[in-house]
């Protein structure tokens, strides 16, 4: 990110219309990039998220010496280095705002035989590692961080690693991930079992690619050995992309939206879930399956919600999808609860505090729990400011209230929504917000 700040304008709006596709799933793409990367021949990666995160993890593979070519603006040709392929990059590797590159990446790592250092920027070098170097460490690998358990990770060569039979304390593909692809490197099986299921994407491209995973419930077990080879991926429209159009179609006063090609992975489509029971005029159109993904085109149309109490057992498969659900409550009749969602605290910001404080700033009654919050719907927005943090989905999310409010809404730091969905502005312009885009240059911090 440059040193620039950028801002959304949105005036109300109430009517959406349009068909169109969102960008490729985040969660794939970067995996995609992983396994690519460590694979024997070349894959073709199409439907690749070209976001700040997941070219993050491009970026970090090529200088960890592996050819990886953008053939077209969401094509990729990787040139696999096989699983003992990597070579020591002579700069940190700069994983942005993303953390699912840097715990990922820090799993893939520990089984080097070289040192490594990975960054990130402000949010992500907030964010908790203690939950990855934990059985890292178990494992034999000598990782290190700030003293707070924090980013810069130093990751030094060990002779080998060892595999463990770990129980994840939260729900957490990060972490379940970290550990599977560190257990490629290992000697002996590697065991990861969850408290609750959450996406598969790790095990499942892992099979594809030829390692030797099983899934028994919640229990992962990886046995290492295995060549990795080269398989051509299709990534699916990111779901949690397409959430914020499904919030919109729903909550505006009039008209339809159609979201092609989107991945419908049920440990993902938690919201979708959520907004059925809501009463929204959700419909799945050609449920379809590309390369064993569940993939559908999504029709959204004008809704009357109730509110909801999200079960407990749904928030992982929701879990990047609350700010948008929040804005979904906010206009829903009654009052919604969420508990069981910890985790929001620390994601690219504090979620519920973030989405608390815009909601009460535009009017809405909001009663912030340590792992939840309580909405109460109103009839429309009122009008305001809203300081995103910095993080993609708020800002996103408070973009579609622009559907149900008053007057103009000023939306603060939004350059991050390019980490996860580059062509937000132009998508939501299209559907019919009325949304405009100011960037200014901040003067440099002393
Ligand atoms: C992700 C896992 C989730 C999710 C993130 C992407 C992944 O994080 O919030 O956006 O691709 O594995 P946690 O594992 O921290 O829940």
């Amino acid at each position: 990110m440059s040193g620039g700040s950028r801002e959304y304008r949105l005036a109300p709006a109430s009517r959406v219309q349009g068909r169109f596709a969102v960008p490729g799933d985040k969660s794939i793409s970067h995996r995609a990039v992983m396994f690519g990367a460590l694979a024997n021949g070349t894959t073709h990666v199409s439907g690749f998220l070209p976001g700040a995160d997941t070219l993050a993890t491009a970026q970090i593979l090529r200088d960890l010496g592996v050819s990886i070519e953008r053939t077209s603006e969401t094509e990729l040709r990787i040139k696999g280095a096989g699983i003992r392929g990597l070579r020591a990059s002579a700069t940190p590797l700069d994983c942005g705002n993303a953390g699912t590159a840097m715990r990922l990446l820090a799993g893939l790592l520990a089984g080097q035989r070289f040192a490594s250092t990975l960054i990130g920027d402000e949010s992500l070098s907030r964010r908790p590692m203690r939950r990855i170097m934990d059985p890292l460490t178990r494992m034999g690998a000598r990782i290190s961080s700030t003293e707070a358990g924090t980013a810069p990770l130093r990751i030094e060569p060990v002779a080998t690693l060892n595999g463990i039979d770990y129980t994840c304390p939260v729900a957490s593909a990060q972490i379940k991930s970290c550990v599977l692809l560190a257990g490629l490197y290992a000697q002996g099986e590697t065991r990861v079992t969850e408290p609750a299921a959450t996406r598969g994407y790790t095990e499942s491209m892992l099979a594809a690619f030829g390692a030797d995973v099983s899934v028994d419930g919640l229990r992962v077990t990886l046995r290492p050995g295995r060549e990795l080879t080269a398989q051509p991926i299709a990534v699916p429209g990111d779901f949690s992309s397409a959430a914020f159009f499904l919030v919109a179609g729903a909550i505006a006063p009039a008209g339809e939206l159609v979201i092609e090609n989107v991945g419908l992975n049920p440990r993902r489509t938690g919201l979708l879930d959520t907004l059925l029971d809501m009463g929204a005029d959700i419909e799945i159109l050609d449920r379809r399956e590309i390369a064993g993904e569940p993939v559908g085109d999504l029709r959204v149309r004008a809704s009357s919600l109730r509110a909801v109490d999200v079960p407990m057992a749904r928030v992982p498969d929701m879990i990047d999808e609350f700010p948008a659900f929040a804005i979904a409550a906010a206009c829903a009749k009654g009052v919604s609860t969420v508990h069981g969602a910890h985790e929001l605290r620390v994601k690219e910001s504090d979620r519920i505090a973030a989405m608390a404080r815009g909601l009460t700033t535009l009017g809405i009654h909001v009663e912030e729990f340590e792992d939840g919050m309580a909405i109460e719907g109103a009839e429309a927005f009122g009008i305001g400011s809203i300081d995103s943090r910095g993080d993609h989905r708020i800002a996103m999310s408070f973009a579609v209230a622009s559907l149900r409010a008053r007057g103009e809404l000023r939306i603060l730091d939004c350059a991050n929504v390019d980490t996860s969905f580059p062509g937000f502005v132009g998508l939501a312009a299209a559907a019919g917000l009325a949304i405009a885009v100011c960037d200014s240059q901040q003067e440099p911090s002393a």
